[in-house]
């Protein structure tokens, strides 16, 4: 055999092996190297072409053109097959993110407010409505706003009730008195109509006060931390009356009834006279039953005229003026509103009395 049928052969059988080969590439990287191998500068091809030296110089341009040809069809089957297995790969990544669109959709956990902060706001707006302004006050107050404006000198019995918090080290700016977590909301009262006066006000000053406040107790219906609502109002002849009526308003709108109300005679040091406020029983509308103990009343909220020596204490003239206040436990309201048995639930973190509360739905 003559040394160029010998090239032609060898050749020949480098294109098949080389057109199988491109035929069973698994993907755009490894055709790469196929090329690489049969086409590039140390390719198989290129070995081929160096035999073509040794042929006498007339048959050097026919196997010249016999390689270019193969070079030729090589690249067009590479070129042809890299198109193909584009296509496949993006069909591929197309399949793998396809997307149901007959999956029923995801719920997504909604948010809200906390119960008691829902709490809070209904009850605030209510007053807000009827012209109150909203102050708040410190979590962390002395004792003069706390009990010694309020009426409460340090040795009265009511100081040693209410199960104070004292902060550790910690004083009043004068480094005369101990701070402690506010027991009440009422000092609001204090830090409100002071404020007041020291602007030159002129009554009628309305005012609600929502906030946390915290007393070193813990059972089914107590927590070291809670909510109140401190609603008052100072001006000229402001009487018990006016008290009923707000009460009776505000009862009947939380309500979302009307709503019997009595005024039971009590004592709070910073109210003169003091009732305690009760509604006639909302579970069993009055016929007695577990929740109002038979009675057909539940107690909601302390109330009075606002003693003269509060006012007397904030420099208010107490001929002149006078007063109503009350003040409420927000958690306890939302409870008889909700039907909810046991206070610590709101404190539990617990997402199934959570989303029942419309929380985490
Ligand atoms: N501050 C009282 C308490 O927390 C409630 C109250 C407020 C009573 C205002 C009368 C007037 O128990």
């Amino acid at each position: 055999m003559s040394e160029i049928d010998a090239l032609k052969i060898q050749l020949e059988s480098l294109q098949r092996e080389a057109l199988a080969a491109f035929a069973e590439a698994e993907g755009l990287n490894a055709l790469q190297a196929l090329r690489v191998h049969y086409l590039g500068k140390k390719g198989a091809l290129t070995e081929v072409l160096k035999g073509v030296g040794k042929l006498p110089p007339a048959d050097r341009p026919v196997i010249g053109k016999f390689v270019n040809q193969a070079k030729q069809a090589l690249a067009v089957a590479l070129d042809a097959m890299e198109v193909e297995l584009a296509v496949k790969a993006k069909a591929e990544r197309i399949e793998a993110e396809r997307i149901d669109v007959t999956l029923p959709g995801r719920n997504r956990p909604k948010g809200a407010l906390h119960p008691v902060q829902q709490g809070l706001d209904e009850l605030t707006a209510i007053f807000a409505q009827m012209g109150f302004d909203v102050a708040e006050g410190p979590e962390i107050e002395d004792e003069f706003h706390n009990f010694d404006a309020l009426n409460i000198p340090p040795e009265h019995p009511a100081r040693a009730m209410h199960d104070t918090f004292f902060i550790k080290d910690m004083k009043n700016d004068e480094g005369t008195e101990p701070m402690l977590l506010r027991t009440h909301t009422s000092p609001v009262q204090i830090r409100a109509m002071k404020r007041f006066v020291a602007e030159g006000g002129e009554p009628p000053l309305a005012v609600v006060a929502p906030g946390r406040v915290y007393r070193c107790d813990y059972d089914v219906t107590h927590s070291p931390m809670f909510h109140q609502v401190e609603v008052f109002k100072v001006d000229r002849d402001v009487s018990l009356a006016h008290l009923k009526g707000v009460l009776q308003h505000f009862l009947s709108t939380y309500f979302e009834k009307d709503v019997a109300i009595r005024l039971r005679p009590h004592y709070f040091p910073f109210t003169e006279p003091s009732a305690e406020v009760d509604i006639g029983c909302v579970f069993c509308a009055g016929k007695g039953c577990r929740i109002c103990k038979g009675s057909g009343w539940i107690e909601v909220l302390g109330s009075g005229m606002i003693h003269p020596n509060v006012l007397r204490s904030v420099g208010i003239d107490s001929n002149e003026f006078s007063g109503f206040a009350f003040g409420l436990g927000v958690e306890r309201m939302v409870m008889l509103k909700q039907g909810i048995p046991d206070l610590r639930l709101f404190f539990e973190n617990d997402v199934r009395f959570l989303s029942r509360m419309g929380v985490a739905k």
